[in-house]
């Protein structure tokens, strides 16, 4: 028989349990940091070193923590669905979870580009980077990052893999940003929908879901139970 399509979208709550903050939360990262200072073009033209340090001590975080159970739980998943996930976050736990299908949103710490030629992209795993650090062309590398007032290249992708769930689930994110919060609004009228998260979610649109009141990990376990009833 052929397997249902499941389309998973998560945001920092995800990775909250791995000890990575959120970004709204009470005493989230937009609390010490401002978001204008940090995560927009604004803020890498006028403080270029302020936004790599922000980005190298983010990505050098990555080998401090772990997966946890919820990351671990989709990665299950593939062999019981014809899984994707679309993520906002910018870290690697997914993958190192096992998960296969993963469309990054909003970029992946464990890359950086060039910041004048986008398509000039390069692993460096943990590495920090610096200024005078260049890529093969000569110009500063930047964080491979989706910033505050960029456009979103994956949103395409991720609006037709949505389009095609038979089953949709959001886990911790707070749906403020756009326009990854729209794609609720392309999950088939007749598709399944979950959102987990411990905190109540405004879902845009005024679309019903089924809520699953929980932290990543322990909703994921009841979100099993509720598939196994399929
Ligand atoms: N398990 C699940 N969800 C959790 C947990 C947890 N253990 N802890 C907190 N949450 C939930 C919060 O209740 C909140 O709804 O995770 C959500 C986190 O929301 P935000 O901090 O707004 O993060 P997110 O929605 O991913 O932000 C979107 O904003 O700043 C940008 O680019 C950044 O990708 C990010 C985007």
């Amino acid at each position: 028989m052929e397997k249902k399509k499941m389309v998973v979208l998560t945001g920092a709550g995800m990775s909250a349990e791995s000890g990575i903050s959120t970004f709204r939360d009470s005493g989230g990262l937009w609390e010490k940091y401002r978001i204008e200072d940090v995560a927009s073009p604004e803020a890498f033209a006028k403080n270029p070193k302020l936004v790599l340090d922000f980005y190298n001590l983010r990505r050098k975080q990555l080998d401090e923590v772990q997966p946890n159970v919820g990351h671990l739980f989709l990665s299950r998943l593939q062999e019981f669905f014809d899984m994707f996930i679309i993520t906002q976050n910018v870290d690697n736990l997914h993958e190192r979870a096992g998960s296969k299908n993963i469309l990054h949103l909003h970029g992946e710490l464990t890359k950086v580009r060039s910041s004048k030629y986008p398509q000039l992209i390069y692993d460096i795993g943990t590495k920090a980077i610096q200024l005078g650090d260049v890529c093969e062309k000569g110009t500063q590398l930047r964080p491979h990052i989706v910033w505050f007032g960029e456009s979103v290249p994956a949103i395409e992708a991720a609006v037709e893999l949505t389009a095609q769930a038979d089953i949709f689930v959001i886990i911790g994110t707070s749906l403020n940003v756009y326009p990854a919060a729209s794609l609720v609004m392309y999950a088939p009228a007749g598709s399944r929908k979950f959102l987990i998260d411990p905190n109540p979610v405004e879902i845009p649109y005024g679309l019903k879901f089924t809520v699953i009141k929980k932290s990543a990990g322990e909703g994921t376990k009841e979100l099993e139970k509720l598939l196994l009833s399929i």
